[in-house]
């Protein structure tokens, strides 16, 4: 057991990936590798307990850069964090002296460092957004930079957050999803512009041919974030079409032009579909609890409903003719279901018409037949 003043127990190296891969505290530290523990933290021998923040980048890259050297412990590992950290602001601004900054270790530990696939990691997905915030959340250390602290606020009220978090989709985006861990160019905010398109392709397929794409990029605008924001990105509805308080058009559109018609125009093209797949299924709700066989009719509203959905993302497109392919095709099918319930439904009263009919014949039958036994019964000459 090491001493406690130094605050790394044996147990606490032991989880370490770098003990479990048979390194020693020499390999970072110096020292004599081939002595244990106490022995082995001898000045004389190059130990060095403290290791300088600016150091630690460097220090962590004489391995991790080592092509040859990571090979021989696992192939599969990149060996460009290092290169890639020097790209990033943090790398950046460490490099001129800012040891605020993150380092190697403020987002992957010491001591206790897990591989990243490790669910106690802190570069595992669910716990990548707590370890951002533990700089970018806290005002006072950040305050002399002047940039917003509320992105893990905003983040944890987002669709993504909940997609990931309370559903376990860890395919949905956390900061190092759009920032970047290492580098490229990020942690960055200039190429996550880009970030969207590659999970949602086919609303980017959409915006590409859009009007906006162009306007938005020569004014510098950032794209997709503009209508939904980076880190509280919301579940869209129509409202956002519209010219109420969730609506996103009207900030830059007047009152009346072209655009403003245009937006109308799809607005009230989705809801009349909105408005018709569901009338359809009141009705064939209505036929199947009165015993019709509606089920066709109900599977064909599936198709009716993916136009809807398709309508949405390709009102990205912004071009209304484009939109109205969609909600004409679904209005077809859903004007066909209504139908099918409509026939549901007169088939249902022409059926009980039909068994209106049979009863009263029935009973007259009956009746007929007791008033024939009656009389036959008091028929004097029958005995
Ligand atoms: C993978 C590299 C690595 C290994 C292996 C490692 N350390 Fe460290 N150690 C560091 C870094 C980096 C720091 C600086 C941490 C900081 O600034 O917060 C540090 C800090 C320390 C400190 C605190 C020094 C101070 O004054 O703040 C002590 C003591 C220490 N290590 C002892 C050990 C011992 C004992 C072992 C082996 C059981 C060990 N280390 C293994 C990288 C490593
Ligand atoms: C801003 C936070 C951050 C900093 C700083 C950082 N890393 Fe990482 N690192 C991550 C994240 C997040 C992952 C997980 C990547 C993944 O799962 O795709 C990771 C993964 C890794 C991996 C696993 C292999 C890989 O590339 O996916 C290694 C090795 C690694 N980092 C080493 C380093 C070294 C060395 C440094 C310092 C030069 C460093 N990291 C600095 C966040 C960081
Ligand atoms: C003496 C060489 C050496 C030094 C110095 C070193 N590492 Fe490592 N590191 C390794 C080896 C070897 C592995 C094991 C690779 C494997 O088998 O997956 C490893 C594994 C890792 C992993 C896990 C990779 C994964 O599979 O996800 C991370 C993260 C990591 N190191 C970060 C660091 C950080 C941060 C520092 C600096 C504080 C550092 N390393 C210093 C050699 C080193
Ligand atoms: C140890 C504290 C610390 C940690 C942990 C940390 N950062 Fe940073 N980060 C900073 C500081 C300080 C800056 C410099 C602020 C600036 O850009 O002026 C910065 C800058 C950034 C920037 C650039 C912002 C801008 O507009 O200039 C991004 C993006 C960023 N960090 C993302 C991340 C992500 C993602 C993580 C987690 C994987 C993370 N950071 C973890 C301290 C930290
Ligand atoms: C869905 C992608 C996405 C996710 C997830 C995300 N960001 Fe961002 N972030 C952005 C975009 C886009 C910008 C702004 C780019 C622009 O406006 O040009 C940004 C800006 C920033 C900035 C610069 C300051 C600011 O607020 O404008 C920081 C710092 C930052 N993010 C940190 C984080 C942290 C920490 C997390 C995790 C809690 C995170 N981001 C999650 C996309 C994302
Ligand atoms: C790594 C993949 C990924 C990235 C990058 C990404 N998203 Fe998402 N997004 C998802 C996932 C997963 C969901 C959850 C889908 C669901 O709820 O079924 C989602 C949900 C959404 C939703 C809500 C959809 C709905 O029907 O409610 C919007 C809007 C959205 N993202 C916009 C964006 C924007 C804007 C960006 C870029 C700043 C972005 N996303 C970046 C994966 C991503
Ligand atoms: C000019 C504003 C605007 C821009 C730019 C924009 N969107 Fe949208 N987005 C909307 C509106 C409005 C809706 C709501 C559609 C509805 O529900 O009627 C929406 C809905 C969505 C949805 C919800 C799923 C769906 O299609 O129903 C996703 C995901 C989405 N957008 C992603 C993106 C991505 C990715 C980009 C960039 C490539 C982007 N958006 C650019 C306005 C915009
Ligand atoms: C950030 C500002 C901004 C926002 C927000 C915005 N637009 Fe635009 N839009 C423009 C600019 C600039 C143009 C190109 C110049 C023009 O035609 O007025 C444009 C063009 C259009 C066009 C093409 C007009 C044509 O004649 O080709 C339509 C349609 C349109 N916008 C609809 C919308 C709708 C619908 C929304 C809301 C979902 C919206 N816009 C949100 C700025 C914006």
């Amino acid at each position: 057991m090491l001493d406690a003043p130094l605050q790394v127990t044996e147990a606490q190296f032991a989880q370490d990936i770098h003990s479990q891969k048979g390194l020693t505290c020499a390999s970072c530290h110096g020292g004599d590798p081939t002595k244990a523990d106490m022995e082995a933290m001898n000045k004389a021998a190059g130990f060095r307990g403290k290791i300088e923040r600016s150091q630690i980048p460097a220090l962590c890259g004489r391995c991790h850069s080592d092509a040859a050297l990571m090979k021989q412990y696992n192939p599969g590992l990149r060996t460009d964090q290092f290169s890639q950290y020097q790209t990033s602001v943090h790398g950046k601004l460490l490099a001129k002296g800012d040891t605020k900054v993150a380092v190697c270790i403020d987002c992957h530990g010491v001591h206790d460092l897990r591989p990243a696939r490790d669910l106690r990691s802190k570069v595992y997905p669910l716990n990548i957004a707590k370890t951002c915030s533990r700089c970018h959340a806290d005002a006072a250390y950040m305050k002399s930079y002047g940039i917003p602290t509320d992105q893990f606020l905003k983040y944890n009220t987002s669709v993504h957050h909940d997609a990931m978090v309370a559903r376990g989709d860890l395919s949905a985006p956390t900061c190092t999803t759009c920032h970047g861990n290492h580098g490229a160019a990020p942690p960055g905010v200039d190429s996550v512009k880009n970030v969207c398109s590659n999970c949602h392709v086919f609303q980017a397929q959409m915006y590409d041919k859009s009007p906006h794409k162009v306007v938005f990029q020569s004014a510098g605008l950032p794209g997709c974030v503009v209508c939904h924001s980076n880190h509280a990105i919301t579940h869209p509805t129509d409202a956002r079409l519209d010219t109420g308080p969730e609506g996103v058009c009207m900030q830059c559109h007047s009152p009346g032009d072209n655009c403003d018609l245009a937006r109308a125009n799809m607005l009230a093209g989705l809801t009349q579909l909105d408005d018709s797949v569901k009338s359809a299924d009141r009705l064939l709700g209505v036929a199947e609890s009165s015993g019709m066989d509606v089920s066709e009719a109900r599977l064909q509203q599936d198709q009716a409903r993916d136009s809807l959905t398709k309508a949405r993302v390709t009102i990205h497109s912004f071009q209304p003719p484009l939109v109205h392919q969609d909600i004409q095709a679904g209005l077809k099918i859903a004007a066909k279901d209504l139908q099918a319930g409509k026939d549901a439904l007169s088939e249902r009263d022409y059926r009980r018409r039909g068994l209106g009919v049979a009863v009263l014949f029935i009973f007259i039958t009956l009746v007929g037949l007791f008033l024939l036994i009656r009389q036959i019964e008091r028929s004097p000459a029958s005995g």
